[in-house]
C-alpha cells in the first residue's frame, strides 16, 4: 500500500535504533551463512517506534515472506494451528501485541517455537490421543509495548530480545526529510527540525505531523514547509513546543489540579480524565517519564517541578 511504501524496506534504509540494527545485522548474516532460519525475535517498546517496520525489514533481509497477525486476533488454539501449518519454510510470522495472546494459545506456541511441532489432541475423554505434527521451520517475530506483560515461559523462548528506544531529534529530522522526499514535499532544515522536536521521539508521530503540516503549507501558503509555517501549523494542531498534545495536557493538569501534583494511582487518574489505564500506561506515560515530567513512586504517579515550569505555573512548596 501507499502507507507501506513510506516505510524502509531494508536495514540500510532504517534510521535510528543503531545498536539494535547492528546486532540484528549480525544475527541475520549468521543465519544466512549457515542456511538456517533466524531465531525468534521479541521486539518491545512504546508504540510508533517501528516494531512492525522492523519485522518487515527482517523478513526482507532474510529473503522470506511475512505473515502478520496479532494477539487479540487469535481467539482459539485452532486459529494459531491453521496459521502455523500453512507457513512456507523459513517464513516470518509476526504477532503484534503478543502479550494479549490467551494463555491456552501461548501453550501451542511453546513446542512450535522450540521444536517446530504441534501437539494436537484428537478426540475426547478416554478416547483422547495426542498427535505430534511437524511444522515448517519459521521465525516468530513478536511485538509488545511492555516486555513485562509477556509471560516468562514465552519470553524465554525468544533467542533475540530487542528493546526499541525513543529517537533523537537528529534521527527524527532525518526521517522527516526522508518522508518529505517520498511525498515530494518541499521542506527546509528548520521546518524539519521543528516537526522532529514536537514528535515525542516517535517516527509515527513525526510522519503524521509532517502530513498535517504539509496540508497547511499547501492550502494556506506556497507549499514550502519552513520553521514559521511548521510552528504556526503545529500551534493550530494543538501540539505544544515539546510535542505534548491535549491528552498529555489533560493528564498532567489533572494530576496538578485534582490531586495536588500526586502521588496518585493510575486507575484514579484514568477515571478522572476518562481514559483507559492501559492507554495511559502504554501510550502517554512512557514519554512523560522519559522527559522527566512524571515520576513513578510506590504510592502512584507524581508530576515534577518541570511540569509547573512548562505550564508557567508556580511550583508549590512542600
Ligand atoms: N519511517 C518511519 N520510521 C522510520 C525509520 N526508523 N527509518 C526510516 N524511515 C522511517
Amino acid at each position: 500500500s501507499f502507507e507501506q511504501s513510506l516505510r524502509p524496506q531494508m536495514l540500510s534504509q532504517y534510521i535510528g535504533q543503531d545498536k539494535l540494527k547492528n546486532n540484528l545485522e549480525v544475527f541475520i548474516k549468521a543465519a544466512k551463512m549457515r542456511k538456517e532460519t533466524l531465531d525468534h525475535v521479541l521486539l518491545y517498546g512504546p508504540p510508533g517506534l517501528g516494531k512492525t517496520t522492523l519485522a518487515t525489514v527482517i523478513a526482507n533481509e532474510m529473503g522470506v515472506d511475512i505473515r502478520m497477525t496479532s494477539g487479540p486476533a487469535i481467539e482459539r488454539p485452532g486459529d494459531l494451528a491453521a496459521i502455523l501449518t500453512s507457513l512456507d519454510p523459513g517464513e516470518v510470522l509476526f504477532i503484534d501485541e503478543i502479550h494479549r495472546l490467551p494463555r491456552a494459545i501461548e501453550e501451542v506456541l511453546y513446542p512450535a517455537m522450540e521444536d517446530y511441532c504441534l501437539d494436537i489432541v484428537i478426540g475426547k475423554g478416554p478416547e483422547a490421543r495426542s498427535v505430534r505434527l511437524d511444522l515448517p521451520p519459521f521465525t516468530l517475530v513478536g511485538a509488545t509495548t511492555r516486555a513485562g506483560a509477556v509471560s516468562a515461559p514465552l519470553r524465554d523462548r525468544f533467542g533475540v530480545l530487542c528493546r526499541l528506544e525513543y529517537y533523537t531529534i537528529e534521527q527524527l529530522t532525518a526521517i522527516v526529510i526522508r518522508t518529505a522526499e517520498i511525498l515530494d514535499t518541499d521542506i527546509d532544515g528548520d521546518g524539519a527540525v521543528e516537526i522532529a522536536k514536537r514528535s515525542r521521539g516517535t517516527p509515527r508521530i513525526a510522519n503524521r505531523l509532517l502530513r498535517r503540516v504539509r496540508d497547511f503549507a499547501q492550502v494556506r501558503s506556497n507549499g514550502v514547509i519552513t520553521f514559521a509555517l511548521a510552528d504556526e501549523a503545529l500551534e493550530l494542531l494543538q501540539v505544544d513546543k515539546l510535542g505534548l498534545d491535549q491528552i498529555d495536557h489533560k493528564l498532567l493538569r489533572g494530576i496538578i489540579e485534582k490531586f495536588r501534583g500526586g502521588p496518585v494511582g493510575i486507575d484514579t487518574i484514568a477515571a478522572s480524565i476518562g481514559e483507559e489505564p492501559t492507554t495511559i500506561e502504554d501510550v502517554y506515560e512512557p514519554y512523560l517519564l522519559q522527559i522527566g515530567f512524571l515520576q513513578r513512586t510506590p504510592r502512584g504517579r507524581m508530576v515534577t517541578h518541570q511540569v509547573y515550569e512548562h505550564f508557567q505555573m508556580e511550583v508549590p512548596c512542600e
